[in-house]
């Protein structure tokens, strides 16, 4: 039988080729710590792009300065940024991948030295560049900075940020957008009560804590063509008593369903330090879920690193996508390469290096 991974699948109008994309991954190298991309990020996802992945989701872009999760964090929250990525859209669609981009802020855990930073992580003192952060509630992130909280003016005016980032994002050429609305950044630190601590309209029910969710929802979507897919990545758990749950997780891709949202890209934790027990595919059962109860396709994601494990997830209906991230870090071909070995008929390994794929199996 075929591979149902190498199947196309389409959202709105947009056709992907296949069903392994890349996720969106921090590469912190926004060197003049200015959120403009730079040639590191047009020859990464280019060269990601003609390794085979159907789409790929450029790494968290934010909305404002104060929303980066450190200094060399990418942005589009002004227009130099927007026609900085101009040339990775176009080197993305050029090999035949979709483009798309992730945008977020990262609340109270901003303003941290890069993943492989100076002292290796943790918070970004104001003297070593750092700045304030915001959060739902003045709840720290353990080891982080004490955000302050946001009033409902400055809700608002993220959630307008969020619009034009949508704008910018569209203008440049992408072809979907996802919201981050996971790994405790901003969006899921109102999402769970663990941070979230408000008692106006934006804390306390489930209603209340993704209402700021669903307002960014509207904005990007406003900002959107009509053909144009929407996805949201959510934590759908954080493993810790009193966080969020796959309940709730459910509840809330409907609701996001009803606002235009086109897949929940399913990852799980991040807004609370938890014992998270991982091995291949630990985040599935939860996106299996949201896609029955809610009815909507999903993307899964975490070690998937198999082919013939990615293959039998989307082929017996667990996942409708699965995303591949640190696998294809080690190895852009990896989609080449877990085609060739469930002996796909794909018309896209590049002419340039079909002597290589001829040769090799
Ligand atoms: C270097 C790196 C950067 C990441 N940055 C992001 C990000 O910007 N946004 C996000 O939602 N997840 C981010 N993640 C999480 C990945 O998207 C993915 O969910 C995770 O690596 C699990 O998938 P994997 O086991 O296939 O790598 C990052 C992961 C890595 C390794």
């Amino acid at each position: 039988m075929a591979s149902q991974l190498f199947e196309p699948i389409t959202l709105r109008d947009v056709q992907f080729r296949n069903r392994l994309w890349v996720p969106p991954m921090c590469q912190y190298s926004a060197l003049n710590k200015d959120g403009v991309p730079t040639s590191w990020h047009e020859v990464h996802y280019a060269s990601m792009a003609r390794g085979g992945a159907g789409a790929i989701v450029v790494e968290m872009t934010n909305v404002e300065p104060e929303g980066r999760i450190s200094p060399h964090c990418l942005g589009l929250w002004n227009d130099e940024q927007k026609e900085a990525f101009v040339p990775i859209v176009q080197g993305i669609k050029a090999a035949g991948a979709r483009a798309g981009i992730q945008i977020g802020h990262a609340g109270r855990k901003a303003s941290t030295h890069p993943e492989w930073g100076t002292d290796g992580s943790g918070l970004l003192a104001e003297d070593e560049g750092g700045w304030p952060t915001v959060g739902p509630s003045a709840v720290a992130f353990p080891g982080l900075k004490d955000p302050e909280e946001l009033d409902t003016e400055n809700i608002k005016r993220l959630v307008k940020a969020y619009g034009d980032a949508a704008a910018r994002a569209v203008d440049a050429g992408f072809e979907f957008l996802e919201i981050h609305g996971a790994h405790g950044y901003l969006l899921t630190e109102f999402l769970s009560p663990l941070s979230n601590e408000r008692t106006d309209e934006y804390g306390g029910s489930l209603e209340n804590r993704a209402r700021f969710l669903l307002q960014v929802a509207d904005a990007m979507r406003q900002r959107m063509p009509e053909g144009m897919p929407l996805l949201a990545r959510l934590s759908a758990t954080e493993w810790v008593d009193g966080g969020i749950t796959v309940d709730e997780t459910v509840q809330v891709a409907r609701w996001l369903k009803e606002h235009g949202v086109d897949m929940i890209d399913v990852s799980t934790g991040g807004n609370y330090p938890a014992k998270i027990s991982v091995f291949p595919g630990y985040q599935v059962p939860a996106a299996t879920r949201i896609k029955n109860e809610a009815d909507i396709p999903v993307s899964a994601v975490g070690m998937i690193n198999e082919p013939r494990t990615a293959e039998f997830l989307v082929s017996s209906g667990q996942a409708d996508v699965i995303m591949n991230g640190r696998e294809i870090l080690r190895d852009h071909a990896y989609p080449l390469h877990a085609a060739a070995e469930l002996k796909a008929e794909i018309d896209y390994v590049p002419p340039q290096y079909q002597r290589a794929y001829r040769t090799r199996r």
